[in-house]
């Protein structure tokens, strides 16, 4: 039985988790979180009411059962954490990417985790209109979708040295590939697999990091459709678009104009669908669903373990590529 106010222990008090605690605080739950920074514990209690803070996931599973998580620590923790939080059986919101590699999720095979996953551009208002609009024909037969993500680092989180936030780091799950795998996950969202991969994933900037900041992807597709993601933490400004070009017209999701836009004229003229949507809507709408999962409202999440592996197994099959300079084929 689930009490009227949801009581969720957000895992990884960071960016995201704080983020995700002030959400579910104004979503009308009770929040509890874990992160073993103390100075991480005190920011989130300085913003809103906490439950219980925790300094170690064990003492927060052993105080008290939780109606859903969220984990929000970086990615080579998460498949241990969504194992150790599906011990109480409650629904798991987890933070891309799902883990650093396909291989890693295996041992979640025989586990009852419930896990809604947070490829969270999936609801954000443009880019599922953006896609509804791809799918409905609207541009005849796609041939080819750019996607661009392009961000430098250091502007990521201003209050930290960046090179001590997880994404410098390539054991935790830095990097551009893992961490905007968002557009790696569209892309599986709007056409589904691609049969073969060519990459080249690299560090070629004066970023201070271990792990990459530049990925460059082909990825085609049975029928002939092709994909390229540029996808890097060094450009300024930052650019977040995705053009899908058809065989009667252009369609383009653009972040920072929030709009989605067509055009078919051979100048550069766009009928324009603007939104006035901001960031946070996305990390709500997610929010929202977990709590549909915990009260019953909804039976299954729409974004799931198996497209958390599938994104992973692309990302895999890039690595591989870049590394043996050869394109790869996956089943599909
Ligand atoms: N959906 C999105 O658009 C989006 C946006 C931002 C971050 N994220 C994801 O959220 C996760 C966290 O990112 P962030 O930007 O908040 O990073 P962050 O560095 O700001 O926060 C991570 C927090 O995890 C804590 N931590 C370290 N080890 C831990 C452990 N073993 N268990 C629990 N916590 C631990 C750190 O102390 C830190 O406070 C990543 O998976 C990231 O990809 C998703």
């Amino acid at each position: 039985m689930i009490a009227t106010t949801p009581h969720i222990l957000v895992i990884g008090l960071g960016s995201a988790g704080k983020r995700h605690a002030r959400n579910l605080r104004s979503l009308g739950c009770e929040v509890s979180g874990f992160d073993p920074r103390a100075d991480r514990q005190q920011e989130t209690a300085a913003e809103g009411p906490m439950k219980s803070l925790f300094g170690s996931l064990d003492e927060a599973l052993k105080a008290q059962d939780y109606d859903g998580f969220v984990i929000a620590s970086p990615p080579s923790f998460h498949i241990d954490q969504i194992i150790a939080a599906s011990a109480q059986g409650g629904w798991i919101l987890c933070e891309k990417p799902l883990s650093i590699d396909a291989t890693g999720c295996k041992r979640l095979a025989n586990s009852a985790a419930k896990v809604l996953l947070g490829y969270t551009y999936r609801w954000w208002p443009p880019v599922a209109e953006f896609r509804r609009r791809l799918q409905s024909g609207e541009i005849g037969a796609v041939r080819h979708i750019r996607f661009v993500m392009s961000a430098h680092l250091a502007d990521w989180h201003p209050w930290e040295r960046y090179q001590d936030f997880f994404m410098a780091n390539k054991e935790q799950g830095g990097g551009a590939l893992l961490d905007e795998s968002h557009f790696l996950d569209l892309l599986l969202w709007f056409v589904g697999k691609p049969k073969a991969v060519m990459a080249s994933v690299d560090k070629i900037s004066d970023l201070d990091i271990s792990a990459d900041d530049n990925v460059d992807v082909i990825a085609s597709f049975d029928g002939g459709l092709r994909a390229n993601l540029h996808l890097d933490l060094i450009g300024r400004p930052h650019q977040r678009h995705i053009i899908a070009v058809g065989e009667t017209g252009t369609l383009m999701w653009s972040y920072e104009e929030n709009a989605v836009k067509l055009s078919r004229t051979g100048e550069l003229k766009w009928d324009s669908q603007a939104f006035t949507c901001e960031r946070n809507e996305m990390f709500m709408g997610a929010a929202s669903e977990l709590l549909e999962l915990i009260r019953g409202t909804r039976s299954a999440p729409s974004c799931t373990l198996t497209d958390g592996i599938a994104a992973l197994e692309v990302v895999d099959a890039c690595r591989q590529s870049a590394a043996s300079s050869q394109s790869i084929r996956l089943n599909t």
